[in-house]
């Protein structure tokens, strides 16, 4: 690997320092909060999960029988990365959004062959040493250069883009948890920060019915609802909340209108919690609004893809239907 820690922390010298990252993380936290739990309907924007304890949760959903997103779209990429690698064409800098722990992504560089650089984007620096950390054994000449960023936010790619061509990679139906407007406006910046003759390959899951959709939402070990209560927990450590887990509940609802998995947390009984000294009160059966997941159908991905600035070059799906990878072309 042509790449190490030490570059990592290089990428970190030219943004904020790490206190001022943490800083501006719990300022976000805390009105996030503040403002979700006094609205109404209650809502929670789902990125905070994902503290580490959310992230070891979200790691044990990957791995569980019912939740069947990574299972088959690490199936799709094994089956078809070589049709991906041809159509891609050869030598682009490989940008991934949100790479998290890169393990799906060992088998698209696998399949690409030799190229000129890996740009993880992730905004948790933990994660990233680790991938980084994972990659090196297996992919020995790979030039990693790390991006410690917000996907969302990302404007520009380190200078070892200039002049390559791009392919961008975004998995597991994340793209699932941005309302449409959000992906709309996610996959534009992504055309404008691959650029003109980029292409781009995205993991979405597929519309199917509730009796697949919720199991994998709601399953019978309960990790799903112990990363969804997971939230009043870092609320509690990290927010000084009084939240008693024990009267939430979580609950996973397929709305068939919208189109999406939607999580809860609903309160068991008439109560009250305190956040940084706030009170707010629950009567029995109040949610707050924690999770969009949203499921598209192969058509319906590649309209929003159309008047994204992206056109379709081909998706694969598994036999049962319940997973779809996408590669587009920008233009
Ligand atoms: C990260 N994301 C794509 C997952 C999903 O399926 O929407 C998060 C998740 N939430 C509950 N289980 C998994």
């Amino acid at each position: 690997m042509a790449s190490d820690a030490s570059s990592l922390l290089a990428e970190h010298r030219h943004g904020p320092s790490p206190s001022a990252r943490r800083a501006a993380a719990r300022a976000d936290f805390v009105e996030a909060v503040l403002k979700g739990l006094w609205r109404r309907p209650r809502s929670i924007p789902c990125r905070f999960l994902y503290d580490a304890r959310g992230s070891e949760l979200f790691e044990a959903i990957t791995r569980l029988e019912e939740y069947y997103p990574t299972r088959v779209e690490t199936a799709l990429l094994k089956a078809y990365g070589a049709d991906i690698a041809r159509l891609a064409g050869a030598d682009r800098v490989l940008v991934e959004f949100g790479s998290g722990s890169s393990r799906k992504t060992s088998l698209l560089i696998e399949a690409l062959g030799n190229i000129p650089a890996y740009i993880p984007i992730e905004i948790a620096p933990e994660c990233l040493r680790e991938a980084m950390a994972w990659l090196g054994v297996r992919h020995e000449d790979l030039t990693i250069v790390p991006l410690i960023a917000d996907f969302t936010k990302t404007r520009a790619l380190p200078p070892i883009a200039q002049g390559r061509r791009r392919l961008g990679f975004f998995s597991g139906s994340t793209i699932g948890n941005l309302s449409h407007d959000e992906a709309r406006a996610f996959l534009v910046n992504a055309a404008h920060l691959l650029g003109g003759d980029a292409m781009f390959l995205v993991g979405v899951d597929l519309k199917k019915p509730a009796s697949i959709l919720v199991p994998a939402y709601d399953d019978a070990e309960g990790v799903s609802a112990a990363f969804n209560l997971n939230l009043l927990a870092r609320i509690n450590r990290e927010l000084d909340g009084t939240f008693d887990l024990s009267a939430f509940a979580h609950e996973a609802i397929w709305n068939e209108t919208a189109g999406r998995m939607e999580m809860y947390l609903k309160s068991l009984a008439d109560q009250t919690a305190l956040v940084l000294g706030r009170r707010f009160p629950f009567a029995k059966g109040e949610r707050i609004h924690t999770e969009n997941s949203h499921k598209y159908s192969v058509a319906e991905f590649q309209a929003l893809a159309r008047i994204s600035g992206w056109q379709p070059v081909h998706a694969w799906t598994d036999a049962e239907q319940l997973f779809s990878l996408h590669l587009l072309r920008a233009g």
